[in-house]
């Protein structure tokens, strides 16, 4: 997801509740619903979100410094639930400038230009993020959760520290509670152990974790070598959400058959030492409302003019990719089918541009720097088969755009091709079809993304069948504009109407009501105790 711009956020929350108001149907949760739902629901509770990637940086700049809001589904998703909720934020501090930002208790306010919550930042050394992150995180977990067979290094070392980071996490966040009461709201899997090392101490405390990515089968989980510690942090979670029924299971599966616990598969949740860990799903989404009246503005439609004029688009179509560098998203893959369709439907040369927008990510490994160099070379290679006159056939962009320069690009592409091998859910997806406001346009989606099982009726091509996304994207280029349009409204509908601030009370409500309802907890009853 994107970063709004403060100014225009206010105004356009309530212009949204206007633009609803005038529509047909029921109405549709806007941000204020959720701050509603946090007073009269948390009350004295202090929410207190816990992620590895912090959702504000500090860089330096021109001998001072600025902030940037980080690309990323999970910050972006959980920036916009904090604001409306407040709180403390704890992730780690990775900015250059981001020592400076902080005042003594290494806190600052968030959004720097519009403070609704606290970020309290923790602070890891190179070591930590080797081991740690770029280790057993991205080189064990990442791997061993998204089936791309990338093989998953496990490493003692990374594993020894991968724990010892998440008890600080654990620590810092019973230092920011205090004696208070609070719902601690763990993101993803760079902390699975956490909830573990915090109700060890505070068993008092809510804890939910939240899983972003997929969960595998448990053939693939079973060659994780510390397979049973990591499930005990997480089953010492009052509740683990997935964006999917399917990984949600999964998960269920593998409690199942690597530890000793009673898996109800009737009420969805895992009984052990006494404690019960509820598992649910919850597909995340975008502010759609927002992204609308965004994408109707007149600094997209200027945007979107001058994009036009400067890569020569006249009388040409266009496709759209945005995504991290990573290899989960299937980029080369994507540039493969085009140039397939190139070959198989020559009617398209000259005709299409296609535009791939990449933020770099996680460069100090091998594999994410691979997709990079693999990505450049597909597109000069389709560059040099298939030259256009007016200008790149390809054209690629490296770089962390914010969501004013990314407003244009959703708004003017025919097609957006999300093409993951595998993923969690894709917000780029929803967040393009929140931004076609006038139906124009198509989706086509991997089956293997979270998306695709609530988008159906998107054009759905395999990222390892070429010839048959080839044939897809030429289907969904030519299909006639009645039915293409009726085709995007209803895509549109279901991300309006299932939009993030939904996602946000149904995580948070549902943590609330099931803990309730969850048999008396014995104190100290945590998991492998
Ligand atoms: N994004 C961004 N700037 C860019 C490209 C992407 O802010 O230049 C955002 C994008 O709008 C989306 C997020 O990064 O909100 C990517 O989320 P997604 O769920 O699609 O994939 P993830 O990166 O979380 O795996
Ligand atoms: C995915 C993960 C997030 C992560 C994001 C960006 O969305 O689920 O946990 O923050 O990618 O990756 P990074 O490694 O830069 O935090």
């Amino acid at each position: 997801m994107v970063e709004i711009p403060e100014r225009i956020r206010g105004a356009l929350s309530r212009a949204a509740t206007r633009a609803q108001q005038r529509d047909a149907g029921p109405p549709r949760t806007q941000r204020e619903d959720l701050e509603v739902w946090a007073r009269e629901h948390l009350r004295d509770r202090r929410l207190v979100v816990v992620s590895n990637r912090e959702p504000y940086t500090h860089v330096r700049a021109g001998g001072g410094m600025r902030w940037v809001r980080n690309a990323g589904g999970l910050t972006v998703a959980l920036d916009a639930v904090a604001q409306a909720i407040g709180g403390t934020w704890i992730a780690s501090g990775s900015g250059a400038a981001d020592r400076e930002s902080v005042d003594a208790s290494d806190h600052v306010a968030c959004p720097p230009d519009r403070p609704r919550y606290t970020l309290r930042r923790l602070w890891l050394s190179d070591e930590d993020h080797a081991l740690y992150y770029s280790g057993l995180s991205n080189s064990a977990l990442w791997p061993l959760c998204h089936i791309v067979y990338v093989r998953p290094q496990f490493r003692l070392d990374e594993w020894e520290r991968y724990r010892d980071v998440n008890k600080r996490f654990a620590d810092a966040v019973i230092e920011e509670v205090g004696d208070r009461p609070a719902l601690v709201f763990v993101q993803d899997y760079h902390l699975a152990l956490v909830p573990r090392y915090i109700k060890e101490r505070r068993p008092d405390l809510e804890v939910a974790t939240f899983w972003h990515i997929p969960w595998p089968n448990p053939e693939v989980f079973r060659i994780m070598p510390w397979r049973t510690e990591l499930l005990e942090g997480i089953l010492a979670n009052d509740l683990v959400g997935f964006h999917t029924r399917a990984h949600a299971l999964n998960f269920l599966e593998s409690v199942a058959a690597e530890i000793e616990a009673r898996v109800d598969r009737e009420r969805l949740a895992v009984d052990r030492a006494a404690r019960r860990t509820w598992v649910r799903h919850f597909p995340i989404s975008v502010p759609a409302d927002e992204f609308a009246l965004m994408a109707e503005s007149r600094d997209a439609a200027r945007g979107e003019a001058a994009l036009r004029e400067e890569l020569g688009l006249d009388g040409c179509r266009v496709a759209l990719g945005v995504d991290r560098l990573d290899y989960t998203k299937g980029i080369p893959e994507r540039l493969e089918a085009l140039e397939r369709l190139f070959e198989k439907y020559p009617e398209w040369v000259g005709k299409l541009c296609f535009v791939q927008i990449g933020v770099p990510s996680r460069i100090e490994l091998r594999e994410y720097r691979a997709v990079l160099t693999r990505t450049r070379t597909l597109a000069r290679r389709i560059e040099r088969r298939f030259p256009r006159p007016g200008g790149p056939t390809v054209h690629l962009i490296v770089g962390n755009l914010d969501v004013k320069h990314l407003m244009p690009y959703y708004r003017m592409a025919d097609l957006c091709a999300v093409t993951s091998l595998h993923d969690g859910m894709n917000l780029v997806a929803k967040e393009y079809l929140a931004a076609s406001p006038d139906n124009e346009g198509a989706l086509l989606l991997s089956p293997f993304t979270g998306a695709a099982r609530e988008l159906e009726r998107a054009w759905i091509a395999s990222p390892y069948d070429r010839e048959g996304m080839a044939d897809a994207w030429h289907a969904a280029l030519t299909e006639p504009a009645e039915a293409r349009r009726e085709r995007m409204r209803a895509l549109r509908e279901t991300v309006l109407r299932r939009n993030i601030f939904d996602w946000a009370i149904e995580v948070l409500d549902t943590t609330q009501s099931l803990t309730l309802q969850t048999p008396a907890v014995e104190t100290g009853g945590v998991p492998g105790q």
